[in-house]
């Protein structure tokens, strides 16, 4: 397994979640509901999990986003401001009755900022990454975080993280 591989397969599955919101808008809450619950918390053990054992192996081997030479800490800044966004679009959705516009709109914040967040992390993270950490790492890495996603496959309490805080308590 590869880490940087098992994260860009995922990506992939949150888009296609988010599309399948579109196909069945018309559906009625009740499945509308059911649906998102799912994206909601895969969204947000995804992001935990990257929090956990991700971005911290990314500041310990990483050299920074291909082409700059800032180190891997402003990328993960970024990385953690990003997940905080995609927290606050869900946390806005969970907020009103499901199918409403409210819902709409917590749902549709969640997939801007994770698209924008998706896009960037792959350009620049797991580019840092493949780049700067051998395969036994990456494998290592894969099992721990699949592993922790198998154990919280309900969904998490999520917990928003000061980006600045984040980094130096990691570095
Ligand atoms: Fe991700
Ligand atoms: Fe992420």
């Amino acid at each position: 397994m590869d880490i940087t591989e098992l994260i860009l397969f995922q990506h992939e599955e949150q888009r296609r979640q988010f599309a399948v919101l579109d196909e069945i808008a018309g559906e009625g809450s009740e499945i509308l509901g059911a649906l998102w619950r799912r994206l909601a918390a895969f969204l947000e053990v995804h992001a935990e999990a990257e929090e956990l054992y991700f971005y911290p192996e990314v500041l310990r081997l990483g050299h920074g986003a291909p082409g700059t030479h800032d180190g891997p800490e402003p990328e993960t800044e970024d990385a953690i401001k990003d997940h905080n966004e995609i927290r606050d679009g869900i946390r806005t959705a969970d907020a009103n009755p499901v199918g409403s516009d409210g819902w709409w709109a917590g749902v549709r914040a969640a997939r801007k900022a994770n698209d924008e967040h998706m896009g960037e992390e792959e350009r620049e993270d797991l580019a840092d990454f493949r780049l700067h950490a051998d395969l036994q790492t990456r494998h290592d890495i894969a099992v721990k975080f699949i592993a922790y996603e198998a154990r919280h496959w309900a969904g998490i309490k999520p917990v928003d993280k000061d980006p600045e805080q984040y980094v130096e308590q990691h570095s």
